[in-house]
């Protein structure tokens, strides 16, 4: 069996999965609470918070299924991207128990570990495939041709479509993560009447852009009176139980609206890198596929095209370590790799595929 750790960010995440690619555990222990009197990620906060929580977690998965260190065959961890006091406790841990159950350590890249995520929960997928790595640190279009093999397409210039989402609902007067804020919000708004731009208009490119948005967004809610800016933040709940208001309408017209445009924006990039490079299916992971308002205009985008979507289930969008198991095992069985004398590992906050250029510009 592989153990595996995931430690990039805020969530201190513990994966064992046998080597026929079942996953037999899947735990994640969330930071979020402590994180969020902030109003984002504090590394400093993540890393000691790693330190406590990981060994716990791997004690509870270990015992829940009944196993122990005995029974682990090989041990995966992310290596980068990330913050990299975070990953350190990550890779000190798993480099630690490498060495003392004498088993191969194996890096794996966050960013494949993402992309490779819709096979854990969709075994008919299957290489070649377009997919949209959505998460809070990145927006990578990318070609998957097979494993270890990517082109990249298009990124975003500037903020990563999930830290758009933060933004915004903090601008709303909402606690981070602010995604799902959105999403819920815009489910309950259905008319939203706000046009914002469209960024990148008639540049040929499939890159991505959203600081523009973000400021089109503020300038919106600094209009209507409702720009939030350090007071206190609210849940999404105790903001759904306040009274009705032209401000609390206001509110949701313009998280909605935003919705809206990022569907547009995903879906539109999604239609010209088809019309480029076609392709028989797309996916769309990371944070930001757990997006419920994504999922359906990707749905519609695939049946008009008679094209497949795929994404992972909600939990293996966002950050968790049964992708990183997944994508260890894969190069395992691929067998071109050593992965014995891994003692010199190291964190780093870019990765292969982060760091990808793009090979074709248009
Ligand atoms: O992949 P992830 O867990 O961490 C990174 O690798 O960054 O992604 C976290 C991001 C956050 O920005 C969060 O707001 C966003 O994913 N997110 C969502 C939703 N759930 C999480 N964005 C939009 N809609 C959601 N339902
Ligand atoms: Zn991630």
């Amino acid at each position: 069996m592989i153990l595996a750790f995931e430690t990039s960010c805020d969530d201190s995440a513990v994966a064992i999965m046998d080597m026929t690619g079942k996953l037999v555990a899947n735990e994640i222990s969330s930071q979020i609470p402590f994180h969020q009197q902030y109003g984002g990620v504090v590394p400093e906060i993540a890393s000691r918070q790693h330190l406590l929580t990981l060994p716990l977690v791997l004690r509870y998965t270990l015992e829940k299924n009944g196993l122990t260190l005995n029974d682990i065959k090989a041990i995966a961890v992310t290596s980068a991207p990330g913050l990299v006091g975070s990953l350190l406790v990550g890779i000190s841990y798993a480099k630690t128990l490498s060495w003392i159950k004498n088993i191969p350590l194996i890096p794996v890249d966050h960013l494949e570990g993402h992309l490779l995520a819709p096979f854990l929960d969709n075994p008919e997928l299957t290489f070649p495939y377009l997919g949209l790595i959505a998460s809070g640190g990145h927006t990578h279009l990318v070609v998957a041709r097979e494993l270890g093999s990517y082109q990249l397409l298009g990124k975003t210039i500037d903020d990563a479509v999930g830290e758009a989402y933060d933004k915004v609902a903090k601008m709303l007067g909402f606690h981070y993560p602010g995604g799902p804020v959105v999403d819920k919000l815009a489910a309950e708004y259905l008319h939203p009447d706000i046009d914002f731009p469209l960024p990148l208009k008639g540049k040929k490119v499939l890159n991505f852009s959203f600081s523009g948005l973000k400021t089109a967004v503020r300038n919106e809610a600094l209009s209507r009176g409702v720009y939030v800016e350090r007071r206190k933040l609210l849940h999404y709940d105790d903001f759904m139980r306040s009274e009705d208001s032209p401000k609390k309408r206001d509110i949701m017209n313009i998280a909605s609206s935003f919705q809206k445009i990022v569907e547009k924006i995903i879906s539109k990039r999604f239609q010209q890198a088809l019309r480029m490079y076609p392709h028989k299916k797309i996916v769309i992971t990371g944070g930001v596929a757990a997006n419920r308002g994504l999922r359906k205009e990707l749905t519609k985008l695939a049946s008009n095209r008679q094209i497949d979507f795929y994404h992972p289930q909600t939990k293996n969008c966002t950050d968790n370590a049964a992708m990183i198991a997944y994508v260890a095992l894969q190069y395992i069985k691929k067998g071109n790799k050593n992965f014995d004398n891994n003692l010199k590992l190291n964190a780093s906050p870019r990765s292969p595929l982060g760091q990808l250029e793009l090979e074709h510009s248009v």
